[in-house]
């Protein structure tokens, strides 16, 4: 029988972090969080030359503020305990029939090695599973990301393939990507 889905929690509190719903207002966290590094550090992502100034990042926030509200996708946005936005995770291609989603997520570049990514994606998994009652998660990696991979790896994702330029870099360059999975049935130990 498949069970229910139940709403995702606004706010989750893990050992070190608190995540929190990405909303109005963010815009300046999510600047000084990403917008300096992000081109230089994570070149594979396509969309990072585009999050360049204040007032965009916060169209993003309102953007995503509304489409939480209508449960089209999930962010948190990720804070320390000196209320520093150290990253974000979210919940994408939500498939309700399935059901199965997405996730993606990065890290503030000068908060790396130190398990906060493993930490919050781990609490995002839990609430796909949780709450979405999803069967299976995805989360696709360029397939030179390597901390991204190494991170999917050590959270229990297997490798399924590599999807070959299915994507294209921030550069614009056809790019590949790893296909990585964890499902309901690993997460049970079946
Ligand atoms: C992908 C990304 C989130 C991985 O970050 P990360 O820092 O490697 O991952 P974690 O925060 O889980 O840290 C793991 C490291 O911390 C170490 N560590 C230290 N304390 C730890 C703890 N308490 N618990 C777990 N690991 C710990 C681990 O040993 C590991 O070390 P290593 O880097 O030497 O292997 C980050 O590189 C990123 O944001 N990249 C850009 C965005 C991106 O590519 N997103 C993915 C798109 S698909």
């Amino acid at each position: 029988m498949v069970e229910p889905p139940i709403e995702p929690p606004i706010e989750v509190r893990t050992a070190r972090l608190v995540l929190r719903f990405a909303r109005t207002g963010d815009g300046p966290a999510l600047h000084e969080a990403i917008a300096v590094p992000l081109n230089e550090f994570f070149p594979w992502l396509s969309f990072s030359a585009k999050l360049s100034d204040v007032e965009t990042l916060e169209n993003v926030s309102q953007r995503a503020e509304t489409a939480i509200l209508a449960g089209e996708f999930y962010v948190w946005r990720v804070w320390d305990s000196n209320g520093l936005m150290i990253g974000s995770i979210d919940v994408h291609t939500i498939n309700r029939a399935v059901p199965s989603c997405h996730i993606g997520y990065w890290l503030r570049s000068d908060r790396t090695g130190l398990g906060y990514a493993q930490e919050f994606v781990t609490a995002a998994i839990d609430v796909a599973f949780d709450c979405l009652k999803v069967e299976r998660i995805e989360v696709r990696c360029d397939e030179r990301n390597v901390r991204s991979w190494r991170l999917a790896e050590r959270l229990g994702f297997s490798l399924e393939g590599v999807a070959r330029n299915s994507d294209r870099d921030a550069a614009s360059v056809l790019s590949s990507e790893k296909v990585n999975a964890i499902l309901r049935v690993n997460r049970r130990g079946g």
